[in-house]
């Protein structure tokens, strides 16, 4: 079987999922699987080659792709090939020529264009058996006003939330604002609504600071949510694994932070660099809960893994109220940062067999 792993891509987490891909094509088992990997650049081009296993080439980008070829996809009579982008002339025999041929893809991308069902859909365009979610869960668990929607209406705790349009935000801004403060008041966090890993987001004490963090996530999105923010929490994210008729969850992990939330920079570049990154921010494994805390978080995650239609491998991320115990689902990512398999690892799974599953999954 021949594997494809996809990543990079238009998508703010461009880098991030260099590194998670570059650990996933290492970890999957040569004795069984081939596998090709398939480079977007931040501009869209795919290449492929074999210097792009090794995350250290990815610091010079334009070496890197002279050493590579650039391909495009193509179903040719039930084979999933991948073809140059760029041959002498259309007919000449170099065009007609496959450079990989592959039996399944296993997209490791993270973020907007990428992780929330736009990709999927090229995906699914194409035909070629993907791992992962579809176009629907993908793209319902990367909005976090729909997510919290669906969450909500299938009784999985979300705190309260205000969401409203980058146009909204310009023609009725007092009314959104006593709006937040009518249901929210304050501390509250502003995100916009389908981004990863932290970017553009940021919290508010007051109406001044509301005010400006609203404009800088308006930069990123054109919808954005306001959401309750607990001024005590405990953060702890539990992986799903399956379909959402047959899934199994992990132990939980703990993320070590400081601060009100875990940025960009605390999240993966904190104190390493490169492949280290990733590792480097802290987390205790398993986290140190009570069983009947620890499987209630299970099963929330289960639940939103389920509700939202996933697939593959996701990381559902929850916050304790530390004031009152009440534990409440604050995302999920459907293409986890290193597919969680370090969570999958403490729970038993090595990478290599939680890579086999995900190809077994896509295949079925
Ligand atoms: N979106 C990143 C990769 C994560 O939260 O895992
Ligand atoms: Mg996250």
């Amino acid at each position: 079987t021949n594997i494809g792993v996809i990543f990079g891509g238009r998508s703010t987490e461009h880098e991030i999922s260099v590194i998670s891909a570059s650990q996933a094509m290492a970890a999957i088992d040569r004795e069984k699987y081939d596998v090709t990997p398939i480079y977007i650049t931040k501009q869209g081009h795919w290449y492929t080659g074999a210097p792009l296993f090794d995350v250290k080439n990815y610091r010079h980008i334009p070496e890197l792709l002279k050493q590579c070829t650039e391909v495009y996809m193509r179903p040719v009579y039930g084979d999933y090939n991948l073809y140059p982008a760029n041959p002498k002339g259309f007919f000449s025999s170099s065009a007609m020529k496959p450079v990989g041929k592959l039996d399944v893809v296993i997209p490791v991308l993270h973020g907007t264009n990428m992780e929330d069902g736009i990709f999927e859909g090229v995906l699914q365009t194409i035909g070629i058996p993907y791992a992962g979610c579809d176009v629907l869960s993908s793209a319902n668990g990367m909005d976090k006003i729909t997510m919290k929607m669906i969450l909500r209406a299938n009784d999985v705790p979300v705190v309260d939330y205000v969401w409203f349009t980058d146009k909204q935000w310009h023609t009725r801004r007092d009314a959104l604002i006593e709006q937040i403060e009518d249901t929210l008041g304050y501390p509250v966090i502003i995100k916009p609504a389908n981004l990863g890993s932290s970017v553009g987001i940021g919290s508010a004490h007051d109406r001044n600071q509301l005010k400006a963090r609203i404009d800088d996530a308006e930069r990123y999105s054109t919808r954005i949510i306001v959401e309750h923010m607990l001024a005590d929490m405990q953060e702890i994210n539990c992986s799903v694994l399956g379909d959402c008729d047959d899934y199994r969850t992990s132990v939980l992990e703990e993320p070590i932070k400081s601060g009100d939330f875990l940025t960009y920079e605390k999240k993966y570049m904190g104190g390493g660099k490169g492949s280290e990154g990733m590792q480097s921010s802290q987390k205790r494994i398993p986290a140190e809960l009570p069983d009947d805390v620890t499987k209630e978080i299970q099963h929330l995650a289960g639940e939103t893994f389920r509700v939202l239609s996933c697939h593959g491998v996701s990381r559902v991320d929850v916050m304790i109220d530390r004031t009152d115990g009440r534990i409440y689902v604050n995302e999920i990512n459907t293409i986890p940062g290193s597919l969680s398999f370090y969570l999958w690892e403490a729970t038993g799974l090595s990478f290599d067999k939680l890579m086999d599953e995900l190809v077994k999954l896509a295949l079925r």
